[in-house]
């Protein structure tokens, strides 16, 4: 009966012991004394998320997009990842060293964004992607994202704080309602700076093997 429960208690304080070390102990100690990197071009690799770029990753983060997006490359041999060109090297702890709460998520509905910045960096595509995901994208089912933009018909007036430039036209066959342009909105326009600061592009020596 005693040896009984002693297996038992064991074998509970085993499981935790193995968690506790697998996921919080061994994690920690993989980001102990990593420093950022100089590029190249005297830049440093990975920055933290400020200004528009943190204020879109809070808009990342309540919308929801996790659910059906990742952030993270697998190394190859495990998975299609780098085939499918979702990243050009596999992802590495150093890429989140800055990444509080992390965003690497769990589900793959859609392709992986932890390199889409690199991917796809004009503006233009994902205020179109991201207010009708059918424009850029078709048979997308990412549900759309269009309360992040104001939309215009000809002749109306800019919404207050925008400028000419933010304004984006919509191809004529996806204009509805005499809809022809969108300007993203506060929220809108600093999703779309986090999605193009996305990119690991930069060769860090530990993920090269
Ligand atoms: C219900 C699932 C779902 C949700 C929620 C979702 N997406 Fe998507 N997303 C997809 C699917 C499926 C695709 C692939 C088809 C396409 O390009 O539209 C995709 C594609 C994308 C792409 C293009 C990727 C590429 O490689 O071309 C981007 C960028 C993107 N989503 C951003 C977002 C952002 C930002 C959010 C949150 C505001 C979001 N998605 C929410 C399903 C989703």
């Amino acid at each position: 009966m005693l040896l009984k429960k002693l297996g038992l208690s064991l074998g509970v304080f085993l499981t935790i012991a193995a968690s506790v070390t697998g996921l919080v102990i061994i994690p920690n100690w993989q980001f102990q004394g990593h420093q950022p990197m100089r590029k190249a071009d005297g830049t440093q690799y990975p920055l933290p998320y400020f200004g528009e770029q943190a204020k879109g990753r809070a808009v990342y983060i309540d919308q929801g997009c996790i659910y059906c997006h990742s952030q993270q490359v697998r190394m190859k041999g495990y998975g299609a990842d780098i085939r499918r060109n979702w990243g050009t090297r596999r992802s590495v702890p150093r890429d989140y060293m800055y990444h509080r709460p992390h965003q690497l998520g769990t589900m793959r509905t859609g392709p992986d964004l932890a390199s889409i910045g690199h991917r796809q960096p004009s503006a233009t595509w994902h205020a179109l992607h991201l207010y009708d995901p059918r424009i850029t994208s078709p048979g997308s089912n990412m549900p759309r994202f269009n309360y992040l933009f104001t939309e215009m018909r000809d002749g109306d007036a800019l919404p207050v704080g925008a400028f000419p430039g933010d304004v984006i036209k919509i191809p004529p066959q996806f204009q509805n309602s005499g809809i022809t342009q969108l300007v993203p909105n506060e929220r809108g326009k600093a999703l779309i700076e986090y999605l193009k600061a996305l990119n690991q592009s930069f060769p860090l020596p530990e993920a090269q093997q």
